[in-house]
């Protein structure tokens, strides 16, 4: 989730292309650079580091009146220079900004780098300029050899390239927005409104499989090689609304963006057919059947990924799985590090005491995995293998789209473990795998029902203290759905076990407090019935996030989960997660920057 900027008029568009960038950092900030036409093959400047870095080596005024920018959030490769865009090809001529993940990058480099190619980053975008530039050697028009190249690639992507010779930026869109704004005598190119909402406020939207040419007063959009008309409508959003897309807060935005989070997260990794996994990372088959024991370290929401991880990993791989609270960690014994896989699990990869446990971890000799949202971040170079989970830039101080990338890339982990141990059949794998395919749909499906959440949410706003109760993998949705509602809305949440109830914690419950229950599919919803029974007998009132079948005639309110199997608690989580949401709103708390918190802590 980078940001890709683009001016094409009359005006020098180096300033335009500048504060493009500026306004779109918030999408990602690890590296960014410009390519200018100025009458022959572009310029490229382009530097690790934020928009001002950038601007530190750009000159002051530029000739050209056609360019492309480009702010990058890391997910193939470090960043490095080499790696920031726009990436050219061998001539120079093709300068290439890339949104999303190309799938099928390895395979094209191959072909490429043998018909002589030569690279000069490690990442997947390049190989789009120089699939272009051999088009062109065989005598394509820049429109069609941009078409040809865009037809071999697969997977999400926002492109926007310019050529040699034209005064034109070449457009494509695949599941990774990108816009065209409309100015009198000029045209801009943006990743979001927010890259040229100060110049244009009438605005087309590309839609998945449009390939398009801007030039300064003209779009022509085509789509499976026919012309289309798309319609240009008038944005009204100021600049703070349009950087959250529209949405009140960043956190809502987050949410939403979820689908697109986890298609990013699973791109290009599952093989459900043949129930295979590619994770890029070293861990092999001998370790694997080798290990006695896989302890995740994390703070957080991160710990409740883990805790959903363990349960998997138990499950599917038949090795002991042990969760740590990473500032619990130095305090344990026992370990014997050359049988134990340590797996921190950090979404922004800075957090003090999962660095200081992966540090003892490492002390120990045991070998370490890194799972996180931030290339590049502290833990990366501290953990043998690192495993980018791919939300995209998280701003909200309360993690959701990073939660549901983290279980899914641990998801994905636990069934390669599973299948390179021998534990799960390639038909079992593929089940689960199918279960982690669906799960942008079902995703969404819970978001579709938005306003049944908040109908939910205004009914029991007025409580001050809730409670959530899941068994297996509901639990550890119990857990983070309480902690993200205490952590916007300040009312007194609590996740249970089901079955501890009993235990204590009923002599709380009263009709005051509401009570809201994991029964679906992967979380013993069976049982967890009776404990909603114990509840209800109480007077609390009870909501229940149900798949098809369990539990719904047991409880005030039920809220639909879509059945994925093992992945179903998940999906209930985000109905947890509008509403905290909507709770917090109705109450006026700061959902983006709640009270006392911060959102990567880095100090122990
Ligand atoms: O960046 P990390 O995943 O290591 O952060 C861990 C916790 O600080 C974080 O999950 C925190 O609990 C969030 N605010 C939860 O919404």
């Amino acid at each position: 989730m980078c940001g890709i900027v683009g001016y094409a008029g009359a005006r020098d568009a180096l300033p335009v292309l500048s504060d493009g960038l500026k306004n779109l950092e918030y999408r990602g900030y690890d590296s960014a650079g410009v390519a200018l036409c100025e009458g022959g093959a572009p310029t490229v400047y382009k530097t690790v580091g934020e928009v001002d870095d950038l601007r530190a080596v750009l000159p002051d005024a530029s000739e050209a009146t056609v360019g492309v920018g480009h702010t990058r959030w890391s997910t193939h490769g470090e960043p490095t220079d080499a790696n920031a865009h726009p990436h050219t090809d061998c001539t120079g001529d093709v300068a290439v900004v890339h949104n999303g993940i190309i799938d099928n990058y390895d395979d094209l480099k191959a072909e490429l780098e043998a018909d002589g190619h030569a690279f000069a980053s490690e990442t997947d975008t390049e190989v789009v300029p120089h699939l272009v530039e051999a088009e062109l050697a065989d005598g394509a028009s820049p429109a069609d050899a941009f078409a040809a190249a865009v037809a071999r690639i697969e997977g999400s992507f926002a492109l926007a390239m310019v050529v040699d010779g034209t005064d034109a930026i070449y457009l494509a869109r695949q599941d990774s927005p990108l816009c065209v704004g409309h100015g009198d005598g000029e045209t801009f190119v943006g990743s979001d409104v927010t890259a040229f909402l100060e110049h244009a406020r009438e605005v087309t939207y590309l839609e998945n499989g449009d390939v398009a040419v801007v030039t300064a007063d003209e779009l022509v959009v085509e789509h499976d090689g026919e012309r289309v008309e798309r319609p240009v409508e008038q944005v009204e959003w100021e600049a703070d609304a349009a950087e959250k897309g529209g949405y009140e807060h960043y956190m809502l935005k987050e949410i939403h963006e979820q689908p697109r989070a986890l298609r990013q997260t699973l791109s290009g990794r599952i093989d459900a057919l043949e129930g295979e996994v590619d994770l890029d990372v070293d861990l092999p088959r001998e370790y694997l059947n080798s290990l006695e024991e896989v302890q995740f370290v994390a703070c957080g929401t991160s710990y409740h990924a883990g805790l959903y991880a363990a349960n998997l990993v138990e499950e599917h791989a038949d090795v002991r799985a042990t969760v740590h609270v990473a500032s619990e960690y130095q305090f344990r014994g026992g370990r014997d590090p050359w049988r134990t896989l340590v797996v921190a699990v950090t979404q922004s990869g800075e957090t003090a005491e999962t660095l200081a446990a992966l540090r003892e971890a490492d002390r120990t000799g045991a070998r370490t995995l890194a799972v996180t949202n931030v290339v590049g971040s502290s833990v990366t170079r501290l953990a043998d293998e690192n495993l980018y989970i791919r939300a995209g830039p998280e701003i909200g101080v309360a993690a959701t789209k990073t939660f549901v990338s983290q279980v899914t890339s641990l998801a994905l982990l636990a069934v390669h473990v599973g299948r390179e141990r021998d534990e799960l059949t390639p038909t079992e794998a593929s089940d689960l795998l199918e279960d982690a395919r669906g799960l942008p749909g079902a995703v969404q499906r819970v978001l579709d029902a938005d306003a049944q959440v908040r109908a939910v949410a205004e009914a029991y706003a007025d409580s001050d203290a809730f409670f959530f109760i899941g068994r297996a993998l509901g639990h550890s949705v119990a857990l983070e759905s309480a902690l993200k509602l205490k952590e916007i809305s300040y009312d007194h949440a609590e996740g249970f076990p089901a079955g501890e109830l009993k235990h204590g914690p009923l002599a709380l419950v009263t009709d005051d407090t509401p009570v809201v229950a994991v029964l679906t599919g992967g979380a013993r919803a069976a049982e967890t019935v009776n404990s909603v029974k114990e509840v209800e007998s109480r007077g609390a009132p009870v909501v229940g996030l149900c798949t098809d079948g369990i539990g719904e005639k047991f409880v005030d309110d039920a809220l639909a989960v879509p059945d994925l199997g093992a992945m179903s608690p998940l999906v209930a989580n985000v109905y947890a997660q509008l509403f905290a949401y909507h709770v917090a709103n109705l109450k006026g708390r700061a959902i983006d920057k709640p009270r006392n918190l911060a959102k990567s802590v880095t100090v122990e």
